[in-house]
Parts: C-alpha cells; sequence; structure tokens
C-alpha cells in the first residue's frame, strides 16, 4: 500500500492543479512554479523536499492561501479556493489551515497557553470551550506544566512544540508545516517528529511537511520533490541515492 496511514487512497483531501507562480521583480520576471498537480489525501504525512530556492515555501504558502497563485486551481475539503475573496480566504484559512513555520511565530507577550488559544479567539469560538482545548493541546504536546509560560520562557523544543498546539486548536483540516525542526538540534528535532507522528497516528490529523531533514522525509507516508518548478513523487528507496553526492 502506497500509504499506510490513510485508509482510503480515494479520499481527497486536497487537490491542486497546474499552479503556477511568478515574481516580478524589477524588469525580470522569476518563474518559480511553473505547473504543480498535487493531490494529498486526508490522514497521510506528506514530505516536500528540494534544493533551497526550489519554491517550496512558495507552495506551502499558496496551499495555505497565505499567497495567491499566478494560475491554476485548487480544492480543499470539497471547496474551490480560487474564487474567494481575501476575506472570506482568511476565514477559511483560519478555520482550515494549521500553520508550524521554522521559526515559532509565538506572540512574545503572551503566555503558552494564549498564543495557543489566539486562534480560537480570532475565530470567536467560546471561551471555556477554547481554554479546555488548549490546555488539552498542550497536554498532548507535553507541556502541560509549562502553560504560564511567555516564549522568552520557553526552550527552543518546547517553543515548536507550542506551535504544533496552536496549529491545532481550531481542528485544521491540514497542517502545513516549513521546516519545523530546522532550527532544533537532533533531539529536540527528534522529538518534534514523533510529536507530529503520534498526532497523526491517533488524532488522524494531515501533515505537509517541507523539510531538508532526509530522515524525516524518508519516515513520511510519501515524499514529492521540487525540482525545476514541478513536482515529482520519489520512491523511497531512491531517496538515498537522489542525495548522496
Ligand atoms: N516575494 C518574492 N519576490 C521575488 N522572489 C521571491 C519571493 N519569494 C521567493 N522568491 C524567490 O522564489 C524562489 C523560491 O523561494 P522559496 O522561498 O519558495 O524557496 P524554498 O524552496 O522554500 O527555499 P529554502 O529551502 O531556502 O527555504 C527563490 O529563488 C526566491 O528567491
Ligand atoms: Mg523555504
Amino acid at each position: 500500500m502506497i500509504c499506510e496511514r490513510c485508509n482510503d487512497l480515494k479520499n481527497i483531501l486536497l487537490s491542486a492543479r497546474g499552479i503556477t507562480k511568478k515574481y516580478n521583480v524589477g524588469t525580470s520576471t522569476l518563474d518559480v512554479l511553473v505547473g504543480i498537480d498535487l493531490d494529498i489525501y486526508r490522514g497521510e504525512i506528506l514530505a516536500v523536499i528540494g534544493e533551497s530556492g526550489a519554491g517550496k515555501s512558495t507552495l506551502l504558502h499558496i496551499l495555505g492561501m497565505l499567497d495567491r497563485p499566478t494560475s491554476g486551481t485548487f480544492e480543499l475539503n470539497g471547496e474551490y479556493i480560487t474564487d474567494k475573496s481575501d476575506n472570506e480566504l482568511a476565514t477559511f484559512r483560519n478555520k482550515m489551515i494549521g500553520f508550524v513555520f521554522q521559526f515559532h511565530h509565538l506572540l512574545p507577550e503572551f503566555s503558552a497557553l494564549e498564543n495557543v488559544m489566539m486562534p480560537a479567539l480570532i475565530a470567536r469560538k467560546n471561551g471555556s470551550g477554547a481554554l479546555e482545548r488548549a490546555k488539552m493541546l498542550l497536554a498532548q504536546v507535553g507541556l502541560s506544566d509549562r502553560i504560564k509560560h511567555r516564549p522568552g520562557e520557553l526552550s527552543g523544543g518546547e517553543l515548536q512544540r507550542v506551535a504544533v498546539a496552536r496549529a491545532l486548536m481550531n481542528e485544521p483540516a491540514i497542517v502545513l508545516a516549513d521546516e519545523p525542526s530546522g532550527n532544533l538540534d537532533h533531539k529536540n528535532s527528534l522529538m518534534l517528529h514523533d510529536l507530529m507522528w503520534n498526532l497523526a497516528d491517533k488524532l488522524k490529523y494531515t501533515f505537509v511537511i517541507v523539510t531538508h531533514d532526509m530522515a524525516l522525509a524518508g519516515k513520511a507516508d510519501r515524499i514529492v520533490q521540487l525540482h525545476d518548478g514541478k513536482i515529482k513523487e520519489i520512491q523511497k528507496q531512491y531517496l538515498n541515492e537522489l542525495f548522496s553526492p
């Protein structure tokens, strides 16, 4: 089976077709994505690999609706994204997408608990329900005894675990992580990876993880590589060959 975690390979959560992205810089145009077709299955962990500058973050930002493609369409959970207005996109994004970045992007003035609750507050969700869920998520990521700490009072690994809890706050359909362990040492990277794999197993979240870490990519259900603005699926047995000198 291609993906053990996804029960039904016909169950496509996100489907992108013909995604392109051009950047205009001065008088020149940079074609970063030249035609991406990608299906993401419900419940899978998909690793996205590729050289620096290949367009991984660009693609993730488009799939996460932080940026619009130059052309192409995609559908998330049966809804077409391309036709939505900026306001509609913001609401849909807050409900459907959880983000984890390389640097945590937590708000420094707020405690871990408040940071995790923030997406719910933005969505104007019920206060006590949100509080209970935020506490539960912080427990899931092993930080029950750090909920009052502000970001400046947490370690790098703890900050990323708070960021994962925050990403899950609104029960998103998909979690997009852009080099979530890129800034962590080996031990904390492993801890973060275990955490994401546990969450995918137990809570059935779908993860897309951009990574330079081939050990991490090798653990994913599927691996896709961005190269020359296109995407192709990489079979795991070829992963080492691809990156050996
Ligand atoms: N706003 C922008 N304007 C112009 N060019 C951009 C912009 N954002 C990214 N680029 C260019 O697009 C290309 C792809 O960038 P992107 O950040 O997606 O790469 P990446 O694969 O995530 O790289 P890395 O592994 O280093 O994070 C790069 O060459 C970058 O310089
Ligand atoms: Mg990047």
